[in-house]
């Protein structure tokens, strides 16, 4: 597992606030997004799922519970969401929930990709030995069908509930609910993903071709974007964004693939792709979930925090602070975000922040939280020091770093 090592000194998303509109919380690796109605799902290497509001760009809920990389993440039209995992699980969660409201058992084969119907009722997932799973979510009963003979690289919904899957066996394939085959075609090269635009289906290959296809099969347009391959896809009505393996992302229009806008968004693979409310969101081996215009691709910058009531200074503390804002408030008993809020934390026992719902792996700790106990918290980090935590690796690397935060937690909480 990466670590991310907070600030450097200088960082820029750090010293601009300007800038840290960007989705900074994982502790490693981000390959699955999905996003609606101002709300981002985020799945991670570092084993968490991560409930994001976009608005205010701060975390209100980490979810630890797969076994290895969440690898592909839905939001659920009527409120709630999907993980799933390296583990082979599928789990069903309410908003704030801390554990999952239904899980299947682990699995045989990790889940490569996950969609869930236009209607929420059924939730898809395709696993690496080429089984689709269909999940009824009212009766939580789950099917099972081996659809491809390869990996399967891609799932969607057509809008009136069929589904589409793609495979490493060259194959799309269309099934209805009771997963019986309607259709199947032969596809020319490696399908890497899939998702539907306008109920075609549009699917990315490793030779770095963007493809539509009926539901039927029938190849629309086609478009060559790159030689590299292309790794993520997403669409949103009739926008559709590519990205390729190094980091390029095409924006296009989906009736036609007429491309719109190009851009760089990192300088390695993109691996987590969405699109909601006129924005990009790209993730990859940073951990960073990025934000770019889907008009024209510039990065989106803005007050990340604007609203924030919280105590603030102009110390190296409170910049070193931000990072934990995303997840964390000042204020006395605001739990709204997805830790609990480090009001006057100094003196408290570990786990103890009256109606916030902790871990049990936390309350099982016992540490009193001291300016040198929060310090060794982020020179072990958390992984190591709190054993079992939902809150995500990170480390801060300089010990004067972690001085000047816990300096400037003691200060907020003499200021009230
Ligand atoms: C991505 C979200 C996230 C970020 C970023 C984050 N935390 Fe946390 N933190 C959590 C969660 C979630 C918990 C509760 C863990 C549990 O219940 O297992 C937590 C717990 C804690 C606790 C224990 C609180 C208690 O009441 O026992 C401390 C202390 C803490 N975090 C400090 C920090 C500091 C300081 C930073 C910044 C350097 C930070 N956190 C960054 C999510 C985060």
């Amino acid at each position: 597992m990466r670590l991310w090592h907070l600030p450097l000194a200088g960082l820029a998303w750090l010293a601009m606030p300007a800038l840290a509109q960007n989705l900074v919380g994982h502790g490693g690796p981000v390959g699955a997004l999905d996003s609606r109605g101002g709300v981002l799902l985020s799945g991670s290497f570092d084993t968490r799922a991560i409930l994001w509001d976009l608005a205010s760009a701060s975390a209100h809920n980490v979810t630890r519970f797969h076994d290895g990389n969440v690898t592909a993440v839905a939001l659920l039209p009527q409120g709630g969401f999907v993980t799933a995992g390296q583990d082979g699980r599928i789990a069903l969660w309410q908003n704030d929930g801390r554990a999952p409201e239904f899980s299947t058992a682990p699995g045989i084969s990790a889940i490569a990709a996950l969609d869930v119907a236009p209607d929420g009722a059924h939730v898809a997932a395709g696993f690496w030995d080429g089984r689709v799973a269909l999940l009824d979510i009212a009766s939580q009963d789950i099917a099972f069908h081996q659809a491809h003979s390869e990996r399967v690289t891609g799932i969607g919904f057509l809008q009136g509930g069929d589904l589409v899957s793609v495979g490493g066996d060259l194959r799309l394939a269309r099934w209805n609910t009771a997963l019986e085959l309607q259709a199947r075609a032969d596809l020319p090269d490696l399908p890497n993903g899939l998702a539907i635009t306008q109920n075609r289906v549009a699917v990315i290959f490793a030779e770095g071709a963007l493809r539509l296809f009926s539901d039927n099969g029938e190849m629309l347009p086609e478009r060559f974007l790159t030689d590299r391959p292309l790794v993520a896809l997403a669409a949103n009505g009739n926008d559709i964004a590519a990205a390729a393996i190094d980091g390029t992302v095409w924006l296009l229009q989906g009736a036609d693939l007429v491309q719109r806008q190009m851009f760089r968004a990192a300088s390695g693979p993109v691996w987590g792709l969405t699109l909601d409310a006129g924005q990009v969101f790209t993730a990859g081996a940073d951990g960073v979930i990025r934000r770019w215009s889907l008009t024209d691709g510039t990065a989106l910058g803005g007050q990340a925090m604007a609203e924030d009531a919280d105590y603030t200074d102009d110390s190296r503390g409170a910049e070193i602070w931000q990072a934990c804002a995303v997840c964390h408030s000042l204020a006395p008993d605001d739990h709204s975000r997805a830790g609990p809020s480090l009001h006057a934390i100094f003196g408290q026992p570990i786990a103890t922040q009256e109606g916030y719902d902790y871990s049990s792996a936390l309350q099982k700790l016992e540490i009193i939280w001291t300016p040198q106990t929060v310090a060794e918290l982020f020179e072990f980090g958390p992984e190591a020091y709190t054993p079992g935590s939902r809150m995500p690796e990170q480390r801060i690397a300089a010990p004067e770093d972690r001085q000047a935060l816990v300096e400037f937690l003691a200060r907020a909480a003499e200021a009230d």
